[in-house]
C-alpha cells in the first residue's frame, strides 16, 4: 500500500502516514508561472491500493484542481485502486439548490471524483446526510467519520459545573443529539439562523429551552465566523457567560481569526481536517487532531 499527500494538508498527511507505519510516497507538483499545475507521481504505483490525502479549505479550487491530477496520474499509472481520503470536502454545503439557477456544486464535485475512478472516500462531518447517498449513486464506497467524540472527550475534560449544548442553527440538530447521547443526555438547545443570501448576512433568533452558566456551541464548519459571533451574542444575552464553540472543519476565512479572538466567545476548538497556517491561528484556537480516526478507518 502507498500513500500520497497533495499540498493542502502535509501534516495530516505524514501524521496519517505514521499511524499505518508508512512514509509518504514523493509527489512532483510544479507550479508554472501562470498557477498552472503539473503532477508527476514517482514511485511506481502499477498494481498497488493507493490512499491520497488532500483537504480543501480556503483555496478549494486550487486544491481540488491538484487532487484531480494525483488521481488521474496514480489511474494512470497503474493503479490498482484508490482510496481518497478528503478530510473536508470543500464545496458540499451548495447539496441542492437554494435559488433556481443555480448550480450543485457538491454534485460536480462527487461526478469528477468519479469519473477520476475513485474508488473510496473518507470524509469528516459531513454537512448533510444526503452526501452520503450522493457517493453511493456514484458507485464510490464512502466512510463517514465523524469528529464529534474527540469533543465528547473535550467537554468530559473540561469538568464544567452546568452547561447546555448548542447547535447555531436548526439543520445542526442531528449533530447536537449525537454529542448529547454520548454525555449522557446533555441538555441541548437549537438557534434559529437565516442568511441573507444576497449579503452573506447573518441573523440568530429565538429558541427554545433554557441557556446555562456555560454554553458550548457544536458545529461542523467555521468560515467566516459570523454564525458563531451571532450564536454568542445571544446565547450571552439570555445568560451565559462562558461559551466555548467546538467544529469540526476551521476554514477561518476573511476576518474570522481576528474577530474570533476579539469575540466573547471564550475558546474555539476546531479540529486538524484543515491545515491552519502559522499566521492565521489566534490564541483562542486549539488544534485537536482526527488523525487517529481516519488512520483507524483506513485499517477496517
Ligand atoms: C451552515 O449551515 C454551517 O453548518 C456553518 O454554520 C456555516 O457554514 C458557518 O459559516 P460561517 O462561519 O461563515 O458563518
Amino acid at each position: 500500500m502507498l500513500i500520497f499527500a497533495g499540498n493542502s494538508n502535509l501534516a495530516l498527511g505524514k501524521k496519517v502516514a505514521r499511524e499505518l507505519g508508512l512514509t509518504l510516497s514523493e509527489l512532483e507538483i510544479h507550479t508554472f508561472p501562470d498557477n498552472e499545475n503539473r503532477v508527476r507521481v514517482i514511485d511506481k504505483v502499477v498494481g498497488k491500493d493507493c490512499i491520497v490525502v488532500q483537504s480543501t479549505g480556503i483555496s478549494p479550487n486550487l486544491y481540488y484542481m491538484e487532487l484531480f491530477f494525483i488521481l488521474d496520474s496514480l489511474k494512470r499509472s497503474g493503479a490498482k485502486s484508490v482510496t481518497l481520503v478528503i478530510p473536508y470536502l470543500g464545496y458540499q454545503r451548495q447539496d441542492h439548490i437554494f435559488r433556481s439557477g443555480e448550480s450543485v456544486s457538491l454534485e460536480v464535485i462527487i461526478n469528477l471524483l468519479s469519473e477520476l475512478k475513485v474508488d473510496w472516500a473518507i470524509s469528516l462531518d459531513l454537512h448533510s446526510l444526503k452526501i452520503e447517498e450522493f457517493f453511493k449513486l456514484h458507485k464510490i464506497r464512502i466512510s463517514h467519520v465523524s469528529a464529534l467524540s474527540i469533543f465528547a472527550d473535550k467537554i468530559r475534560e473540561m469538568k464544567l459545573k452546568g452547561y447546555v449544548l448548542v447547535s447555531p442553527d436548526m439543520g445542526g440538530i442531528r449533530r447536537i443529539k449525537q454529542v448529547s447521547k454520548m454525555l449522557d443526555n446533555a441538555s441541548f438547545i437549537s438557534l434559529e439562523k437565516n442568511r441573507d443570501f444576497k449579503s452573506g448576512k447573518i441573523k440568530t433568533e429565538k429558541f427554545e429551552g433554557r441557556v446555562q452558566k456555560n454554553a458550548i456551541i457544536i458545529d461542523d464548519v467555521i468560515s467566516s465566523g459570523q454564525t458563531l459571533i451571532s450564536a454568542a451574542k445571544i446565547l450571552r444575552e439570555s445568560g451565559a457567560e462562558n461559551i466555548y464553540v467546538m467544529a469540526t472543519h476551521g476554514i477561518f476565512s476573511g476576518n474570522a481569526p481576528q474577530n474570533l479572538e476579539e469575540s466573547i466567545i471564550k475558546k474555539v476548538i476546531v479540529s486538524d481536517t484543515l491545515e491552519i497556517p502559522m499566521d492565521r491561528k489566534f490564541a483562542k484556537l486549539e488544534i485537536v487532531s482526527i488523525s487517529r480516526l481516519i488512520s483507524k478507518t483506513l485499517n477496517e
